[in-house]
């Protein structure tokens, strides 16, 4: 198994309220497949995602990536996991406001060794004619679609993608999910993806439903409908 979490727990202490984000969850993650969190507000999503990324620490329970155990993980050494292994998407893309598209991309395909071309990926997500632009002039859709390049161009054999759609329109949504798509069909990266959005779990080959930190249900997708064949 590619990705193995077992009886994670990670609970909040808020004022003298202690809240259980995640209660003793175990999930198996598969090479290559792209699998959809879903789960209403509160329920956990982005407190694995985090787990699953090396940005948080669970309580108890292990997280085994590629064989390693990533929970016994000094601070380097899960530093070097996120730039070699990882690519985050999250809600609100994430670009340094001083660099320009191109750069963007540059800045972090020299965290890994096995890189991309720079210029492939930004064909691919449909930017490089505007690689020269800043941030500020570039959509929402296109800001997100240079935060999937600069996920992709680490050529990491995981994403993790936080309501990666949930600040887009319906077209712009949809693109982003059809790059998503190719991305996991052309790389083999397995893509984790976060959300409310049902519709979007119909595109994955694995649905994982979460609330208040359990496993409520585990879905097989055996036939994963094309994104742009997704409505909601
Ligand atoms: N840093 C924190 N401090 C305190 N409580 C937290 C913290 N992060 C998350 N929580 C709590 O843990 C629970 C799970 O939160 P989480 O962010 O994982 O939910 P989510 O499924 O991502 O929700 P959403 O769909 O709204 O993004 C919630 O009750 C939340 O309030
Ligand atoms: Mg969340």
């Amino acid at each position: 198994m590619f990705i193995e979490i077992k009886d994670l727990s990670k609970s909040y202490q808020v004022g003298l309220t202690k809240i259980d984000a995640l209660k003793k969850l175990s999930i198996d993650f598969e090479k290559g497949k792209m699998y959809v969190i879903l789960g209403p507000s509160g329920s956990g999503k982005t407190t694995l995602l985090n787990i699953l990324g090396g940005i948080d620490k669970p309580d108890e329970g292990k997280v085994i990536v590629d064989g390693e155990d990533i929970t016994n993980y000094n601070d380097r050494e899960l530093t070097n996991y996120r730039r070699r292994k990882l690519g985050f998407i999250f809600q609100f893309y994430n670009l340094v406001n001083s660099l320009t598209v191109l750069e963007n991309v540059l800045s972090t395909k020299y965290l890994s060794e096995n890189g991309l071309d720079p210029k492939e990926v930004l064909e691919v997500v449909g930017m490089w004619e505007h690689r020269d632009k800043f941030p500020f002039e570039l959509s929402g859709g296109e800001q997100q679609r240079v935060a999937i390049a600069r996920a992709v161009v680490k050529n990491p054999s995981i994403i993790l993608c936080d309501e990666p759609t949930g600040a887009l329109d319906f077209e712009n949504a949809k693109r982003v999910l059809k790059l998503l798509e190719d991305i996991n069909k052309r790389y083999g990266t397995t893509i984790i993806i976060a959300t409310h959005n049902t519709a979007i779990a119909k595109m994955s080959h694995k649905i994982i439903r979460l609330r208040s930190g359990e496993l409520v249900e585990y879905q097989d997708n055996p036939s994963p409908a094309l994104a742009e064949e997704v409505v909601w």
